[in-house]
């Protein structure tokens, strides 16, 4: 449970058949705590921009943006896996920048691991990276950069041709190097198949049980963003009104004249 977590124990956890628990995290006192409570793998996902900045997709995300959240993140981890998003422009450009921002994120950020988004059309993207031997997990099906050419967030692969084309997709990774895959937003049966067929660990969201792992966003699980509410997202806890409980009631008593009393002051 305490023992820190490598890319290899993440890939030794498929073939001890022990699910992988993935969250995001975005900053130093979360990161504590999710450290702390057994989480495998801390993401610092690109879906920083619409949870935390308040952007309305994630394309705005910048390098710096994400370095900054995934330093604040490392401060934290002691052992949990540390896994950054390269942002939307960081890495489909040339493989040059490929290989410059995930150093980036493992020189400046202190991640462990990047993701980046697609299948067959960045394989070699993935290989430059791993080549330079950062570890890289892949995020194959509804891929949020790709918002526009999908023409919103919608459940992808679906159909014969389309569920062989996710499929090869996912081999193409694996084939690159990736040592894990996300699988976004695909039907059930296609995540379970590719699950059975790949070596690498299968970490869903939208993806149904019978991937390796899973992964949401912390903001979901905990009823902070009210934005999007996927079928997908099961919320554990209210912390909007227990927020806002605290806040309202902290007001009230400024306002009151009842905070701060003596107790709260220097003598
Ligand atoms: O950006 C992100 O947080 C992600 C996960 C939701 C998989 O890519």
């Amino acid at each position: 449970m305490n023992k820190k977590r490598t890319v290899l124990d993440i890939r030794g956890m498929k073939q001890a058949g022990e699910k992988i628990s993935v969250l995001t995290c975005y900053d130093y006192p979360t990161a504590r705590i999710l450290d702390d409570c057994g989480i495998d793998v801390l993401l610092v996902g690109d879906s920083v921009g619409v949870v935390f900045s308040g952007y309305d997709n994630t394309l705005p995300v910048t390098m710096d943006e994400m370095v900054y959240h995934t330093r604040a993140v490392a401060r934290a981890r002691t052992r949990a896996l540390l896994v950054a998003d390269l942002p939307f422009l960081s890495y489909q450009t040339d493989l040059r920048d490929a290989r410059m921002n995930a150093g980036r994120l493992v020189k400046d950020g202190g991640a462990e691991a990047v993701k980046l988004e697609g299948g067959a059309n960045v394989a070699d993207c993935i290989r430059a990276v791993v080549d330079m031997d950062i570890p890289v997990m892949a995020h194959i099906g509804l891929t949020p950069q790709s918002v526009h050419r999908m023409g919103g967030y919608k459940v992808q692969g679906k159909g014969e041709e389309a569920g062989d084309r996710l499929f090869a997709d996912a081999l193409a990774i694996q084939e690159a190097g990736a040592f894990a895959v996300v699988m976004e937003g695909i039907p059930l049966g296609l995540a379970a198949r590719i699950t059975a067929e790949l070596e690498i660990p299968t970490i869903g969201i939208g993806a149904g049980p019978g991937c390796d792992g899973q992964v949401l966003v912390i903001h979901d699980i905990l009823g902070l963003c009210e934005k999007y509410s996927p079928k997908f997202v099961k919320r554990y806890a209210d912390v909007k009104s227990i927020i806002s409980e605290a806040a309202g009631r902290y007001s009230a008593e400024v306002k009151a004249g009842g905070f701060p009393t003596d107790e709260h002051s220097f003598h």
